[in-house]
């Protein structure tokens, strides 16, 4: 079953039960783990460090991971009440009510940012990497499975390593990974990728042997989620995308193959991404985070060449599709850090097209992606901001409405704010596009309104932006204590329309 999975002799001794080196993990530890969305996360040891809690112990601890991660780790932890801190992204129902409740303290970062607060010791120390590898090599390196995340930098500065070698990942999987770590400030140079293909780290995390206190066998399968269907709003969504880059390609803005494409988690972006399997763009490429079902559809259509992010986050099929055909997916992908796959500069240099998900935006291109009605909650900043803030192109999407349409996703001003007008270049919903690029904030405002918001919403919304426009400064006018009573009366009434 272990084939060769454990490639030193001196490491075999370290074989004990999950319960074993749960052990490890006392009170007030600090945790850095692997695994970036359900994939690559550690699961046996999470799960006996949980049993621990339920049977009567009394047992706290700081979780960061790469993003979100399966049931096993922060559902677990969660219900066990043994998380009490967690950084930097979730989408656990567990995780996220406790957090709602004021149970759970969480910090939502920035993605890119987490790597390097490990690294300069901005979360104090870290007493616990838990890792799961694919195998360990001779020099005592760790070949992570399906994402990579923070766990090079949880490696690298952790007191203590934890493995769990999983055996239902497949060894395919060997030779996806390019693990490179920059150097901390002042020494840091120049990270040397000027293709999405670009290859330049090793394909295990260093380790010193030494550190590894524990070693875990394991076959618990990633918890992967399932993507929704594509409905006719991301159809559309996918369409007006489609049009505005072949526009670009004619306006000569974007080269004919585009550049290279980002797109960020769910059921749309997942959509967007599956409608370029019928457009006319031909040899493309992806520097993005995760890696989903419609890239599978991209590569086996030729379309795209290479596909360059930090997880694979198939749905169930997704994952069967991968795992079945991972000598095919594995020439065309490379799995990196997150600090690689989300860094600032590399997204810069490359010119990388952002499309990401929008709870709501605002008439002036506002973009809230995580607090719904302002404090609920919801997942978290995850990439979004790392990409949006440095593309050469920066889309939000969003259906113009949610539930069932008593929510209109375009509002006078968001509850939250994540990303800024300064980011935003172009806003898609199913009613349309607006681009944003060169316009004032008024202008902005109409185009928006007139192209994005649902016809049930757009009269009030141009009645607002009239009676602003009636104040005393006429930059980005609002009628402040007008601005947010569209929240106040969904909260109150159940719908943000006027009866
Ligand atoms: N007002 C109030 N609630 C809203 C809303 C709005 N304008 N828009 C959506 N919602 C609610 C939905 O009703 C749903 O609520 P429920 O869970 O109670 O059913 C919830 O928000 C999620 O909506 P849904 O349409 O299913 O969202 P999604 O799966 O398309 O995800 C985000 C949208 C914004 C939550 C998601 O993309 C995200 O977490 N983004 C931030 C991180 C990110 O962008 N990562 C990618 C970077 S690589």
């Amino acid at each position: 079953m272990l084939g060769n999975r454990i490639r030193r002799e001196d490491l075999k001794g370290k074989i004990v039960s999950a319960e074993e080196a749960a052990m490890l993990i006392k009170d007030g530890m600090t945790i850095a783990t692997s695994g970036f969305t359900p994939s690559g996360y550690p699961k046996a040891v999470p799960l006996a460090l949980a049993k621990r809690a339920e049977e009567g112990e009394e047992i706290g601890v700081t979780i960061i991971t790469g993003a979100s991660v399966g049931d096993e780790l922060d559902g677990a932890l969660t219900r066990s009440g043994v998380m009490k801190r967690r950084f930097p992204y979730q989408t656990n129902k567990y995780s996220r009510d406790a957090i709602n409740k004021g149970k759970l303290m969480y910090q939502d970062m920035h993605l890119s940012h987490v790597p390097q607060f490990v690294d300069y010791g901005f979360f104090g120390k870290i007493d616990i990497a838990i890792v799961e590898g694919l195998a360990i090599t001779e020099e005592g390196g760790i070949i992570p499975t399906t994402s990579v995340g923070v766990a090079p930098h949880a490696v690298k500065n952790a007191e203590k390593v934890i493995v769990e070698i999983n055996t239902s990942q497949p060894m395919a999987l060997e030779g996806v990974h390019d693990i490179y770590i920059p150097e901390r400030p002042p020494y840091r140079k120049p990270i040397p990728i000027t293709h999405p293909k670009d290859r330049i780290g090793t394909s295990y995390i260093p380790c010193d042997p030494e550190k590894i206190a524990a070693i875990v066998i394991t076959d618990i399968a990633d918890k992967v989620r399932p993507l929704g269907a594509i409905d006719e709003n991301s159809k559309k969504i996918s369409g007006y995308i489609i049009d505005f880059l072949e526009h670009e390609v004619k306006m000569g803005r974007l080269p004919k193959d585009l550049l290279p494409l980002q797109s960020g988690v769910g059921s749309v972006a997942n959509a967007v991404l599956g409608g370029l399997v019928e457009s006319k763009f031909e040899n493309l490429t992806c520097y993005t985070e995760v890696i989903q079902d419609a890239m599978f559809d991209l590569i086996d259509a030729g379309k795209v060449t290479v596909a360059s992010g930090t997880s694979f986050t198939p749905s169930e099929e997704g994952l069967k599709r991968l795992l079945d055909n991972i000598d095919h997916y594995a020439k065309h992908c490379i799995l990196r850090p997150m600090e690689i796959s989300n860094n600032p500069e590399v997204i810069r240099r490359l010119g990388v097209i952002a499309m990401n998900t929008a709870i709501e935006v605002d008439i002036y291109g506002h973009v809230n992606s995580t607090n719904i009605m302002g404090s609920r909650m919801m997942n978290g900043i995850g990439g979004s901001g790392d990409f949006t803030r440095n593309a050469y192109l920066s889309i939000f999407t969003t259906v113009s409405t949610a539930k069932n349409g008593d929510v209109s996703s375009i509002v006078p001003m968001v509850s939250h704010v994540d990303h800024t007008e300064h980011d935003v270049c172009v806003v898609v919903t199913e009613q349309g596009l607006a681009d944003l690029r060169g316009t004032s904030p008024r202008e902005r405002a109409r185009k928006i309104i007139k192209n994005c918001a649902h016809p049930d919403y757009r009269d009030i919304l141009m009645d607002y932006l009239k009676r602003a426009e009636k104040g005393r400064f006429m930059h980005e006018p609002h009628m402040m204590g007008e601005a947010l009573s569209w929240h106040e009366r969904f909260l109150q009434t159940g719908s943000m329309t006027i009866k």
